[in-house]
């Protein structure tokens, strides 16, 4: 089974083992399945992931559908979308309906599975801000378990589901959206964006979040791309304080806890990498943080230039960069 246009960087890769999941009702044939396989994966919308040119795991494909309303009240509405829901068409549902609050979050490939799985983000959001509860499936047990906001343990980039890998198979994530909305416009993107104010609509800043994801990251249908493939770096003020005295252009930016969070882009970008290639793959021209795949690349082209990166990135600045993709041996 070819995985190479089921990944966004459209690496060149196939699987021996391969389930097409698309009705829950499906879930003890899988259970079974599994049982007779030493390793498995889930695949949703392959935006994240670089996989291996032979895998020799079990692939799931993730395609569950349907998006209802759970609940309604005068404060808020509880939203229940299956997790192999593209999320940029929930998002887009969600603005037409007026559940207002993932507008900044418009554009990101992917399913809505995997957005409590690395707690995406973008232009100031979280899909943590949203979510409520997801329903998954223990694979391990076979037991479908609920976990609340709190249990999910969402960080930068990170979740309950990124850390106990494949453990569980996202069935449903539910979303809460309060009745007061207010635009969230303090990403330096959309507060300079021209024709956004206090007073736009979650559908303008939508629209504009598109715009500006357009010009700066490549469509993965044209250029293979993983869109950020390192998570930014997070610091101690320490670390900060050397670094701003050598470099004082650095972009860093605060955190609660007294850290600072890095931007890995502009860490990359000063290296020299931007718009340079190596072999078929690259690092896109408008975003160092992006690698991207001119055609017929392997995991193994990806990884050799991640690794060049990292220590360049390590050898100017003794900061190490962690990738963002879930690699798939
Ligand atoms: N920068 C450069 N050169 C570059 C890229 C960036 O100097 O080549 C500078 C920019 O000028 C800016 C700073 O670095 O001052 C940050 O850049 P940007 O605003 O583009 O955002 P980012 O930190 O590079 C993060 C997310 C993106 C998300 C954007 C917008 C991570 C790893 N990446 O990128 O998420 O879309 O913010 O919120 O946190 C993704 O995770 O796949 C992703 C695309």
């Amino acid at each position: 089974y070819s995985l190479t246009a089921l990944n966004t960087f459209g690496l060149s890769s196939y699987t021996d083992y391969f389930f097409d999941l698309t009705e829950e009702n499906q879930l003890p044939s899988l259970l079974a399945l599994i049982s007779q396989h030493t390793q498995y994966f889930i695949l949703g919308g392959g935006s994240n992931v670089v996989l291996n040119q032979h895998l020799k795991t079990l692939v799931i494909h993730n395609r569950l559908k349907g998006i209802y309303k759970e609940d309604e009240n005068d404060d808020s509405t509880l939203i229940k979308a299956a997790s192999g829901e593209i999320w940029h068409d929930f998002v887009d549902y969600c603005i037409q309906q007026g559940w207002y609050g993932l507008e900044n979050l418009a554009f990101i490939p992917g399913t809505v599975g995997a957005s409590p799985v690395q707690n995406i983000g973008a232009y100031g959001k979280e899909a943590k801000d949203y979510i409520h509860c997801v329903e998954a499936i223990n694979l391990r047990t076979g037991n479908i378990q609920h976990f609340s906001k709190e249990d999910c343990c969402f960080a930068y980039r990170d979740s309950i589901f990124k850390q106990s890998a494949q453990h569980y198979l996202i069935l449903s994530v539910t979303f809460k959206f309060p009745k007061k909305w207010q635009p969230m416009l303090n990403y330096a993107d959309l507060s300079r964006y021209e024709g956004l104010n206090e007073q736009s609509s979650a559908k303008e800043i939508f629209d504009a979040v598109i715009a500006i994801r357009q010009a700066k990251l490549p469509n993965p249908k044209q250029i293979g791309n993983a869109g950020s493939f390192f998570k930014n770096p997070i610091v101690s003020a320490e670390k900060y304080q050397t670094l701003i005295h050598q470099f004082p252009q650095l972009i860093a930016y605060p955190q609660t806890d007294g850290s600072f969070k890095l931007a890995a882009g502009w860490l990359i970008d000063q290296c020299g990498w931007k718009g340079k290639s190596l072999g078929k793959v690259g690092v896109h021209d408008r975003q160092a943080l992006v690698l991207v795949n001119y055609g017929g690349a392997t995991a193994d082209d990806i990884k050799t230039l991640a690794k060049t990166i990292q220590q360049d990135v390590y050898t100017k600045y003794d900061v190490h960069l962690e990738p963002e993709p879930i690699f798939v041996e």
